[in-house]
């Protein structure tokens, strides 16, 4: 297991210096230290180590941040707001001017970003959107809805032509913008498919009323906490596998077969996978992920998993170092879209997300973001 850690982390590095970043302004070519002012620089606080996705997401700043010249340190939250307050506060004691902050809850880290922005730190929100304050300066993310319509559509083409398929809805955690926004991203095609017979839904009445209708992030957020309250996983591969037994439990053979699975990332699509997996009635299943993390790239490899969305956070960590970069040169950094968090409209960067199949799996591995040696079963 060790072993399988630190060559992710190696392979991810590789990926980080292709994609670069620009040289901090007192780097030289040469690479020699920023000198700033001999305070660290920028401080990143990311939710958890026990995710794989955002021991990547490590590895890539430090990479990154490390060959552009600044002095950054990463800190992480492991599930605790509590403790995400403390790593902000300890950053700002140590002089950081910027901090990049991947929230354990939207909401509750409202107080973090806030304390930062009185001490005169400037705050990029990474990956997922701090919301109802105006302490967020910056967002940089995935377009986490295209990751959602890539997942619906992607049940939808495995079953096209088909009616009346089991379709077996799981979500994130309520507290991560993010889950909002991939449900919306997914019922924006599912609903239709839905609504024309192609799929029954098989775990989920709160989502009956919007049956052909689609779901926005913002005027719809009740209603979207009201179907994600029934259905979420919680990022959690435990509470994944129990609730999806408990759906298997509460379903009989007609509701079983052949099913179609939306499961929103990697960790708990392996788990969703187990449990139906030992269920007799279930005769195949199409479940999806994202992340593309090693472990699912093995499931996808055994027919266990579908397919996965490759968030590829060498480029995410690179556009926040050009953040960084003109903020601490005294410049706006250039952004390409707005998110509203609740408050303000807050100025993002928006990277684009590839759907990974058997077909294209050796993409990931060609680029350097995971070893084929990692990945179980890989072919050739
Ligand atoms: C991220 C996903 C991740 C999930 C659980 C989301 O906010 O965008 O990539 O799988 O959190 O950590």
């Amino acid at each position: 297991m060790k072993k399988k850690i630190i060559s992710t982390v190696l392979s991810v590095t590789m990926a980080a210096s292709l994609a670069g970043c620009a040289l901090a302004p007192n780097q030289d070519e040469g690479g020699a230290a920023a000198t700033g002012d001999g305070e660290l620089q920028v401080g990143i606080v990311l939710p958890t180590r026990d995710e794989p996705r955002w021991i990547q997401d490590e590895a890539s700043f430090t990479s990154i941040l490390g060959d552009a010249g600044f002095t950054s340190e990463v800190l992480f939250s492991q599930g605790s707001s509590a403790t995400e307050l403390t790593n902000v506060e300890s950053l700002i004691e140590k002089g950081i001017d910027v901090l990049v902050i991947c929230a354990q809850d939207a909401t509750a880290a409202a107080q973090a970003v806030e304390v930062a922005h009185a001490a005169g730190v400037e705050v990029i929100c990474y990956d997922r959107l701090i919301t109802d304050t105006d302490a967020v300066d910056y967002y940089v993310t995935f377009n986490s809805f295209d990751v959602g319509v890539q997942q619906g559509q992607y049940l939808i083409d495995a079953y096209a032509g088909q009616t009346d398929v089991p379709l077996y809805l799981y979500s994130g955690a309520t507290t991560d913008n993010n889950a909002f926004i991939f449900f919306a991203g997914a019922w924006s095609v599912l609903s239709e498919a839905v609504a024309n017979g192609q799929f029954t839904v098989a775990n989920c009445d709160a989502i009956e009323p919007y049956i052909g209708q689609t779901l926005d992030v913002t005027a719809d957020h009740e209603a979207l906490s009201n179907i994600l309250g029934t259905i979420t996983t919680n990022w959690d591969f435990n509470t994944a596998k129990s609730l999806a037994e408990a759906n298997l439990v509460a379903n009989d053979a007609s509701l079983k077969g052949d099913v179609a699975i939306l499961a929103p990332n990697d960790g708990t699509a392996r788990a969703i996978a187990d449990a139906f997996n030992a269920d007799a009635d279930v005769t195949s299943f199409v479940v999806t992920g994202q992340d593309c993390e090693t472990a699912s790239l093995g499931y996808i490899c055994s027919g266990l998993q579908s397919m996965t969305i490759w968030k590829n956070t060498a480029s995410l960590a690179s556009t926040t170092c050009d953040m960084v970069n003109a903020i601490l040169s005294g410049g706006t950094p250039s952004t390409s879209t707005t998110y509203n968090n609740g408050v303000s409209d807050v100025p993002s960067n928006e990277t684009a997300v590839t759907v990974i199949t058997l077909d294209n799996i050796n993409e990931p591995v060609d680029a350097g973001y995971v070893s084929a040696s990692d990945i179980e079963g890989y072919p050739g």
